[in-house]
């Protein structure tokens, strides 16, 4: 953690590899990946191909490239894919489906990123011939980042499947935060990765892996990533150091992710029993809490230098909101540390400053 501050909370991309972990990695296993000769990266894919349900597997750098890859799979250049306006697609990934592959995109806005199976299936037009672009896919994002680590209900995705599939509609998960809403609901993973196409998940966020995720889909579909992947420029050599970590994240990180729950939950409730309307501490089901600061006159800007005054660094989502995120790095004392130096400033506003 940066020496200037106390606890952070700006992401649980923030994760160092604990000892264990580094002991795992430097003991792997490997060997050339490009030539398909790692075993501990065929480990991992084959690993997470079966908890989520699919045929295999494919090791990427980063979650933004097995997105990418995964949504090349099935939007060619000129087609469209759609999305809600707070997906990490569409606002993190700086343009990559347009300018990598030519593809267009549009969205919907959704509370909280919560998906409502209704308004993807008015947006998306998949018979737009030679006047209209057509959607060829359907982005999901689970949990929700931007949305403040919101779990996308069961039933909403078995009606988004119901009604793209007879289309011709594809669907990819972005489940960067995918173990968060398994922890959080006991839905096995297998249960959300079957109703898509392709799924992407995280390793290097709150399961505390330095590097790594994973896209998985059909067999045919993971060859043409694999080609994808090597074109991008992420084909890599004696990677399984980095799948080592994954295993290891995989074998003692993820039900771990109930405690980040438990504290982020805490943290929720103190801030909206004192200042009501900032957060609904119903609303934050994992590790993401999202706060709206600009109930007692805040701005996201100038909370987030009176909280770094107190040693506590934050993300701001909006000019009226910050994001707060809970990992392996923040126990409970930082949590403690944040509610009693956060909570009192939300509170009195920023003449508290
Ligand atoms: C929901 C979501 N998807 C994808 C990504 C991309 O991951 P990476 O930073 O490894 O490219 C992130 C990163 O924070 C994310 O939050």
């Amino acid at each position: 953690m940066p020496a200037a501050y106390d606890v952070d909370l700006l992401s649980d991309t923030l994760t160092r590899p604990t000892e264990a972990m580094r002991h795992a990695m430097a003991t792997a296993e490997v060997g050339d990946d490009v030539f398909g000769e790692d075993p501990t990266v065929r480990a991992l894919e084959e690993r997470v191909a079966a908890l989520l349900g699919h045929e295999d597997a494919l090791f990427t750098p980063t979650g933004s490239m097995a997105n990418q890859l995964g949504i090349r799979l099935h939007v060619k250049q000129g087609e469209e894919l759609i999305a809600d306006s707070l997906a990490h697609v569409l606002r993190a990934e700086m343009g990559a489906a347009a300018v990598l592959s030519g593809i267009s995109s549009r969205s919907w806005v959704a509370q909280r990123g919560l998906l409502d199976a209704a308004q993807p299936l008015a947006l998306m037009i998949p018979d737009g011939g030679a006047y209209q672009v057509n959607t060829r896919l359907v982005v999901v994002e689970n949990t929700h980042n931007f949305g403040g680590g919101t779990v996308q209900p069961l039933d909403q995705i078995e009606a988004l499947r119901a009604g793209t599939q007879p289309r011709g509609v594809a669907m990819h998960l972005d489940g960067a935060r995918l173990w968060n809403a398994h922890v959080a609901t006991g839905v096995a993973l297998a249960e959300y990765g079957r109703h898509f196409d392709s799924v992407s998940v995280c390793l290097s966020k709150g399961l505390g892996a330095p590097v790594g995720s994973v896209l998985a889909g059909s067999r045919d579909h993971m060859a043409q990533a694999r080609i994808w992947r090597k074109r991008f420029g992420g084909g890599m050599r004696q990677v399984g150091i980095l799948a080592a970590a994954g295993l290891h994240a995989l074998d003692h990180h993820v039900e771990r992710l109930a405690d980040d729950h438990a504290r982020a939950h805490r943290f929720a409730q103190a801030a909206g029993e004192a200042v009501p309307g900032s957060i609904d501490p119903a609303t934050v089901q994992t590790n993401i809490v999202v706060l709206d600061v600009s109930v007692t006159g805040w701005t996201s800007a100038g909370f987030m230098e009176a909280a770094a005054a107190q040693g506590i660094r934050l993300y701001p989502v909006s000019p009226t909101a910050v994001r707060l995120v809970w990992h392996l790095d923040v126990d409970d004392a930082g949590t403690d540390r944040a509610v009693k130096a956060l909570v009192p400033l939300l509170e009195e506003g920023p003449a508290a400053a």
